[in-house]
């Protein structure tokens, strides 16, 4: 019996200590996050206020930014020294336009509801902040919010790669059309980064549900 509990227990510590298990629910505000899972989860949490931002759901733009900014984070000059853009790259005049509530007309009531619905308040938010994955995800969709031209439907890769140089990059960015065209290509190809549910071999229930919670969870870039 003692053997028993003692091996349950290590089997335990392990599965405690596991390098994949802190990505199962990645902590998006801790500063330094990378990878398909983070920004999964970024993801989740901007659908909530995409509506109100935006008018409508940029959910696919927002991801190819954020890849063909920092490859969701992985970029070796992601968190560079001095520079705090985070995933999503937002130099800081552009964080800043975020919070010239004076300049855009409807900022205010859109970090209003931002402060209901994530708790977080805008104004006092800092582009060092920016480090932290969901504090990148919500600037860009700020951001873009601030800028009136329409964005190009998703199927219009090119239209948005301009839009992403005219408005995003900017001159002062070095990033390229084709940059952009090139990395969504790679993002939403069949070996494109993806956060993965792995079912573990030879559980095969009939109750998905139950074969659902064995999952090991890693993810590939
Ligand atoms: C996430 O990370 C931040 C910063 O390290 C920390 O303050 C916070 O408690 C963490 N949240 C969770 C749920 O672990």
């Amino acid at each position: 019996m003692a053997v028993r509990y003692v091996i349950a227990l290590s089997v335990l510590m392990m599965l405690l200590n596991c390098d994949y298990c802190s990505t199962y629910k990645p902590n998006i505000t801790a500063a330094g996050g990378k990878g398909p899972c983070v920004v999964d989860a970024c993801m989740t949490e901007i659908a909530k206020i995409m509506q109100n931002v935006i008018g409508r759901d940029i959910s696919t733009f927002i991801r190819r930014i954020g890849y063909v900014e920092s490859q969701f984070g992985a970029h070796g000059n992601t968190y560079r020294e001095n520079y705090h853009g985070g995933i999503w790259q937002l130099d800081e005049d552009g964080f800043l336009e975020t919070q010239a509530i004076g300049s855009h007309s409807y900022l205010q009531g859109k970090l209003d509801f931002i402060k209901t619905t994530l708790g977080i308040d805008w104004l006092k938010v800092t582009w060092q902040d920016m480090r932290k994955p969901l504090y990148s995800a919500i600037a860009s969709l700020l951001y873009l919010g601030n800028i009136s031209p329409i964005i190009p439907p998703d199927s219009d890769i090119n239209g948005q790669a301009q839009y992403w140089k005219d408005h995003y990059n900017t001159q002062s960015g070095e990033g390229t059309v084709q940059h952009f065209t090139d990395n969504v290509q790679l993002l939403e190809g069949p070996n494109g980064p993806k956060c993965h549910i792995r079912r573990k071999s030879g559980i095969r229930t009939r109750r998905r549900s139950h074969a659902r919670r064995q999952n090991d969870f890693f993810f590939s870039l």
